[in-house]
């Protein structure tokens, strides 16, 4: 292969992504009401490190700073999302104009920088106060989430065009409401399917009020995705893969490209499976403008379960197995399996125990190789007919990595969380140079 093998689509959107609660801290600032992750990083044993998101990169203060960063390495475009209890403290009713200029202000700097915005309208960060009326069990916080899409529209809708309503819902109702890692932290198999058909629901509202506040808006959901690999040949593992491709990806596409659950795991789950009215399922399978997919690693099965180690892998500091073909067998088999719009690869990237040299720099072979290996993944996939339009690493810099606190470094900007300032690392440089030559020099 020649070096001119490499070079992607013309347009292809490169670019990297963040999230509010992640790098904004701020967290009662200028009127912003408390959310579900405030909640849950002040309850003490929830946060491995017992850090909170209360400060985190301070970027609520120095996003300028940040976009111009972006700016100087390249960086076209940007996927973040915006905190709900910033904008409307208590997830409806009351604004808060601050929030409102706040994200006006945000938006403003980066198309000054020429940066274009995806925005998330839900990454995760409920208003506690929605919390109080049940949150995701119950339906009407459905309806709150789509006046706030709508409010968020009719603002920035003239300068962002890309809107997704959740990230990853899988994360949102297993780790939230089945094993109770994450916020709102409870544990209950049957509402844990519960709140996914609601977040489905809530999605599809969502979609239908920001088509109304501005017809031009683009709309999709990101979901995190799991190829399924079977441990053998054998026949028991290769259905104990397909059943877990089916559990945990099919679950949520299809819903929402087909307009039904699958039947097999409905079956098997019979006793656990959602309450749906009449009319869910149309309002759940929305025509949507893109596909949002998130990747970072596969679960290999067996009949008797997940493989947690194989052997001879690489694993990130996650823990994640490192296999980047499982990344273009998920596009092609998705990309076959149903009829999708265009895809975007929203989030992809690796957690390494980096070090801060005393020069400033930070040598992160490890992870520019792992995105070098994903991205040639990608580049197959479009060989094979994928249509995949971009491609957002995560993330633009260290950051509150959850139920992991500060303890896992993902950027590729390194943040010293004790002076808050930023060091880009070689990924950085590296990555700079894949946007300015669309692509991969020859390897
Ligand atoms: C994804 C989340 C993102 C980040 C990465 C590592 O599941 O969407 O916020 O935590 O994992």
């Amino acid at each position: 292969m020649t070096s001119s093998s490499f070079v992607f689509p013309r347009d292809f959107a490169w670019g990297v992504a963040t999230a509010a609660y992640q790098i904004e801290g701020a967290w009662n600032k200028d009127g912003k009401g408390e959310s579900i992750w405030d909640r849950f990083t002040h309850t003490p044993g929830k946060i491995i490190d017992g850090t909170t998101g209360d400060i985190a990169c301070d970027y609520y203060h120095r996003y300028p700073e940040d976009i111009r960063m972006m700016r100087d390495l390249g960086i076209k475009h940007y996927r973040w999302s915006m905190a709900w209890s910033r904008v409307l403290p208590e997830g409806r009713g009351k604004v808060n104009t601050m929030g409102l200029d706040y994200y006006d202000r945000l938006v403003d700097e980066l198309c000054a920088a020429n940066i274009e915005s995806f925005v998330t309208l839900y990454h995760w960060d409920l208003p506690q106060a929605l919390q109080e009326i049940g949150g995701w069990e119950n339906q009407d916080v459905g309806k709150y989430f789509a006046d706030y899409s709508a409010m968020m529209v009719k603002r920035l809708g003239d300068r962002v065009k890309f809107w997704t309503t959740f990230n990853e819902p899988w994360v949102i109702s297993n780790l939230g409401f089945r094993t109770g890692e994450m916020a709102p932290g409870f544990r209950d198999e049957k509402l844990c399917l519960q709140v996914i058909h609601n977040l489905l629901l809530a999605h599809g509202r969502s979609v239908q009020a920001i088509r109304a506040a501005d017809s031009s808006a683009k709309t999709g959901i990101v979901l995190l995705l799991f190829p399924t690999h079977p441990a053998s040949n054998a026949q028991a593992d290769r259905d104990a893969a397909e059943f877990s491709w089916q559990k945990e990806n099919s679950w949520f596409l299809d819903p929402l490209f087909k307009g039904h659950y699958p039947e097999q795991v409905w079956d098997k789950y019979a006793q656990l499976v959602p309450s749906v009215a009449a009319g869910d399922m149309s309002l759940i399978c929305q025509n949507l403008d893109f596909l949002g997919v998130n990747f970072y690693f596969r679960s290999v099965m067996s009949a008797d379960g997940k493989i947690e180690k194989i052997p001879g892998a690489d694993y990130t500091d996650m823990g994640w197995e490192i296999h980047a073909p499982a990344l273009r067998q998920l596009l092609v088999r998705i990309s076959k399996d149903y009829r999708l719009p265009p895809i975007y690869i929203t989030e992809n990237g690796a957690a390494f125990p980096d070090r801060l040299e005393s020069d400033g720099t930070v040598h992160d072979q490890k992870r520019w190789g792992y995105v070098r290996d994903h991205l040639l993944e990608a580049f197959s996939a479009i060989q094979e007919g994928v249509d995949l339009r971009g491609y957002f690493l995560w993330s633009l810099m260290d950051n509150f990595e959850w139920a992991f606190g500060e303890s896992k470094r993902f950027g590729i900007v390194y943040t010293d969380y004790e002076t808050l300032k930023r060091y880009p690392k070689d990924s950085a440089a590296w990555y700079a140079r894949v946007i300015r030559r669309n692509g991969l020099d020859s390897i």
